[in-house]
């Protein structure tokens, strides 16, 4: 019975001062931050404007969905999460009834520009309206757009069934140079998620992260190894012909012995 009152004493002692908090102090912190403040999305959000800001890139893999030889295309469905600091958008979650995060629609914070570089179709903003971006009171903003990724990736047959392929995903902020940002993998790099999609005739066998710096720009490379597995080429396409050319071989025997009779 004590044990259990000083939990629910400890609990509301610990928990107080975030549930105090109502909606009008998120109106207000609202107001603060987006209007008061005059947030201008425009505007790279760094005090300095000569220190470059650092963007975290992690991406979660949630299933293969194409692999087309023809094309050279690998098709991709996963997850970016971006995160970097906005120095323009802190509070103290005192100030507002103790609020720590609110959630703000993507398209009116700044962002920058990442976008898919070995894309396979025309460059596209990545995300979409009605996502929201996660925003802490130190100005911490988690943006994580859901996308299925097309990319240009070299896929060599030679040894199929038995082939193993090597496709890249690069990320860059496609107008913003290395003064401006400083784009390198979150501390995760790539993942796959928990409920990884299984794919028919391809297997994930591994997965890397990278950070590519060059001259003018910053990047950040994922690469997915998959394997082809041989028994669905197997049993689609080789057993079929093998089926068929053993056919053939009995369909001349008939043949003979008919002409024969
Ligand atoms: C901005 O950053 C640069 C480079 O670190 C530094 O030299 C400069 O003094 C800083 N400016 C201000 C106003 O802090």
């Amino acid at each position: 019975m004590t044990t259990s009152w000083c939990l629910i004493t400890l609990l509301t002692f610990t928990f107080g001062s975030v549930i105090s908090q109502s909606n009008i102090n998120v109106q207000n912190l609202y107001t603060l931050l987006f209007t008061t403040n005059g947030y201008n999305k425009l505007i790279r959000p760094s005090k300095n404007q000569s220190v470059p800001l650092s963007v975290h890139v992690i991406f979660t893999l949630y299933g293969i969905s194409g692999v087309d030889e023809i094309e050279q295309k690998l098709t991709a469905t996963g997850w970016l999460e971006v995160e970097w600091t906005d120095e323009l958008l802190s509070w103290k979650p005192a100030s507002y009834g103790g609020l720590r995060y609110i959630y703000y629609p993507q398209g009116k914070v700044w962002k920058p520009d990442i976008s898919l570089q070995n894309g396979f179709s025309k460059l596209k903003e990545l995300g979409s309206k009605f996502i929201s971006v996660f925003i802490d009171s130190n100005g911490l903003v988690n943006w994580r757009p859901f996308q299925v990724f097309e990319s240009k990736c070299d896929i060599d047959s030679t040894y199929f069934p038995f082939d193993k392929q090597t496709c890249h995903l690069d990320f860059v902020a496609w107008s913003l140079s290395n003064k401006d940002v400083h784009i390198t993998q979150g501390r995760m790099g790539i993942k796959l998620a928990d409920d990884l999609q299984r794919h028919g005739e391809w297997k994930i066998i591994s997965s890397t992260a990278l950070n590519l710096a060059e001259s003018h720009e910053t990047k950040v490379r994922f690469t997915i190894v998959m394997q082809r597995k041989p028994l669905y080429a197997i049993m689609n396409y080789i057993m079929p012909i093998l089926l068929l050319s053993i056919l053939d071989i009995f369909t001349f025997k008939i043949r003979l012995v008919q002409g024969n009779a």
